[in-house]
């Protein structure tokens, strides 16, 4: 049987009935299928494909073909989850038009529900202009990794006074113009809290503490599958690497010790 799909009204009931928003990050079909079953609410095709998949230091140079392909893939493993696409670097900041433009594709062609998009008030003439062409905008703030190279370190944001109203005001800023949701991500719990409180539409935090309506993380981080970094933030529920290291382990071995394939295994 069909499943019933989560949309932006189902979100904001979840928000107003207190039940938290279940979100991770997928890249291609199994991995969207596993969350989809195990009952992730929303699927983020997020721009840190630029680290756990291709192997990039930042995600600055995931380009939006990319986006776009990795987009359609998990577009069509989602039954039930609402599946949302990360808008990469410069593909909304040239123009306002531009951005309609590349984010409409990824409605029209790669299937998603909605994109995200990174800044605040600097970018709300188009979150304003996406969502008056019937384009679902989710925010985010704080640490917004697309400008790594203007604020030089990852580390968390919004513990000055001056910080967290800026942050605060531009969250505020992208509700004003439309946007559906908001990513908290690396910022303190107590101003991701006063944010979730001011806020009509859901906060999704990462990093952000347990206030928040709902939360993501990146599922190869949680999975213990990419271990490079290991934010204080990161919860891990698996150690994916090695699990998977000492399967193909034996892989090697039985191969080269003409183990693999047996009789059965063979026509
Ligand atoms: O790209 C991404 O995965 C993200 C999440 C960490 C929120 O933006």
């Amino acid at each position: 049987m069909a499943k019933i799909k989560v949309t932006t009204q189902a979100l904001r009931e979840m928000k107003s009935r207190g039940k938290k928003i279940v979100a991770l990050t997928a890249y291609d079909y199994i991995m969207g299928s596993i969350l989809d079953a195990a009952g992730v609410d929303m699927l983020l095709v997020g721009d840190s494909m630029g680290t756990v998949v291709q192997g990039h230091v930042t995600t600055v140079s995931v380009t939006f073909d990319q986006v776009r392909y990795h987009s359609e893939i998990v577009s069509r493993s989602a039954q039930r989850a609402f599946v949302v696409a990360d808008m990469p670097f410069l593909s909304y900041h040239v123009s306002v038009e531009e951005a309609l433009r590349n984010a409409g594709t990824l409605l029209k062609e790669s299937l998603v529900e909605a994109v995200k998009l990174e800044g605040g008030r600097s970018i709300t003439p188009t979150v304003s202009r996406l969502s008056s062409a019937g384009i679902p905008v989710m925010g985010h703030v704080g640490l917004t990794p697309q400008h790594i190279h203007q604020f030089g370190t990852y580390k968390v944001r919004g513990t000055t006074e001056e910080e967290a109203t800026e942050i605060f005001e531009d969250a505020v800023a992208l509700q004003e113009a439309g946007a559906f949701g908001v990513v908290l991500e690396k910022i303190p719990s107590q101003l991701a809290a006063r944010i979730t409180e001011e806020l009509s539409i859901p906060t999704i935090g990462i990093g952000a503490g347990p206030h928040c309506d709902g939360q993501i993380l990146v599922t190869h981080d949680m999975l213990g599958l990419f271990t490079q970094f290991h934010p204080r933030f990161v919860r891990r529920y698996g150690d994916m690497e090695k699990t998977m290291g000492e399967a193909i382990s034996r892989y090697v071995q039985d191969v080269r010790n003409t183990e693999f394939p047996n009789d059965s295994e063979s026509y």
